[in-house]
């Protein structure tokens, strides 16, 4: 079967809740897809930061293989003897005392909105189904119905109301903004440290601090979505680093697997997570031993090939390459590490699309922004490789 055969299949028997680009992947290894016709591509996506540590990464097999014959799935109903090494390695990793693991993002984001809620009932006091989270605009940490009802992108929420009541906006990168909505209800802020979604917003320099000052000042759980940013991705462990904050809790996701199986957590201390009980939350497949393998692997990788590093100095040598293109259609380039937006005044689409023909992936973020964010074991022959390319296909569509 050819491409074109493959894509036929898909858009007659699949739902159409994605506008993919039109490359069918065979297989793929570090940094490189190819295609069913053997074309090979550089991946400037990593599947949305899911695949820091590289597609089909040897030691993250290794174990993935290793553990699929040994078991794979026992439910929490018992216990088995690789989930306690991923909560000490998480422990060590981050200094959290505690995890609680779980599949999707999406997944993590809930089960951080319930632990939240229930801190605000149990320890802060709030009245019974009064307890508010404050959120950002611009957000976007997820697709469940709870979750949508909180973004402010109609193409998320449109339709699929009536939603959960109980988020609150903020203006992102606004802290006064955020004072003034907390109440005595408020039991967490829930915002993204640099909205990936959004485009690779970073905020103002100094809005992570004070947010969380308004958090302590107003016992208040700090509640940092990492999932896209965190394991590296923007140059360091989680991005909150760059203003030296400790959240309350904190979201993981992508990345903890290597882009092998879905796997997410939230990280708290006990006083925190310690308020969920048994039989207060759960999932079959969270914290399964397979998962727990890939995912101590997966972080064991981010270590020993030092990739948090390797984004922050090939971050800086990417942007500073993107920089120097000449166009006037280039508004603007931002990142941390190598997690790129290209601002363009104009639609992004056209852009993806000559980038495929020259042997490059990547995708549109909003309508105007392409985001650079290729697996951190990305060399600097590579970049030098891809910024060539880029540069041929901005002139061409100037
Ligand atoms: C910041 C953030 N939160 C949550 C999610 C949702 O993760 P998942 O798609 O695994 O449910 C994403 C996915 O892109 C994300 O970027």
């Amino acid at each position: 079967m050819k491409s074109k055969d493959y894509i036929a299949l898909e858009e007659q028997y699949g739902a159409h809740n994605y506008h993919p680009l039109d490359v069918v992947v065979h297989e793929a290894k570090g940094c490189w897809v190819t295609d069913v016709e053997g074309k090979r591509y550089l991946d400037c996506l990593a599947a949305y930061s899911a695949v820091n540590q590289g597609h089909c990464h040897p030691k993250i097999l290794e174990v993935f293989i290793e553990q699929a014959h040994l078991v794979t799935l026992t439910s929490r109903a018992f216990r088995n003897d690789k989930l306690p090494l991923l909560y000490k390695k998480l422990h060590d990793m981050t200094g959290y005392e505690m995890s609680l693991p779980m599949n999707s993002g999406a997944e993590a984001v809930e089960t951080a909105i319930k632990t939240a809620r229930r801190w605000g009932y149990d320890v802060k006091g709030i009245e019974k189904d009064k307890a508010e989270i404050i959120v950002a605009t611009g957000n976007f940490h997820g697709r469940t119905t709870t979750i949508v009802g909180f973004s402010d992108d109609p193409a998320s929420y449109g339709g699929f109301g009536p939603f959960t009541p109980g988020f609150i906006f903020h203006e992102y990168g606004n802290a006064e903004d955020l004072r003034s909505k907390i109440t005595k209800n408020t039991c967490a802020v829930l915002i993204e440290p640099i909205q990936g979604e959004g485009g690779i917003v970073i905020p103002p320099d100094g809005y992570l601090k004070q947010v969380e000052s308004i958090c302590r000042e107003n016992n208040v759980l700090l509640v940092m979505d990492e999932i896209q940013a965190g394991l590296g991705r923007s140059g360091k462990l989680f991005a909150h680093y760059y203003e030296g904050v400790r959240p309350d809790i904190v979201i993981i996701g992508k990345a903890l697997s290597g882009g092998f199986y879905p796997v997410s957590a939230i990280l708290a201390d006990k006083e925190i997570l310690g308020v969920i009980k048994p039989g207060q939350h759960g999932s079959t497949f969270g914290g399964n031993p397979l998962a727990a393998a890939v995912a101590v692997r997966s972080l064991e990788v981010i270590e020993e090939e030092g990739l948090i590093q390797r984004s922050y100095e090939l971050g800086e040598y990417f942007m500073q390459k993107l920089r120097a293109i000449d166009s006037p259609h280039i508004r603007l380039v931002r990142g941390r590490g190598l997690w790129i937006g290209f601002v363009l005044d104009t639609k992004a689409r056209p852009y993806c699309e000559k980038l495929m023909g020259e042997g490059i992936l990547c995708k549109e973020t909003h309508d105007n922004i392409i985001r650079f964010a290729p697996p951190l074991v990305i060399t600097k022959e590579e970049i030098d490789w891809a910024v060539e390319r880029i540069e041929k296909v901005v002139k061409s569509l100037d």
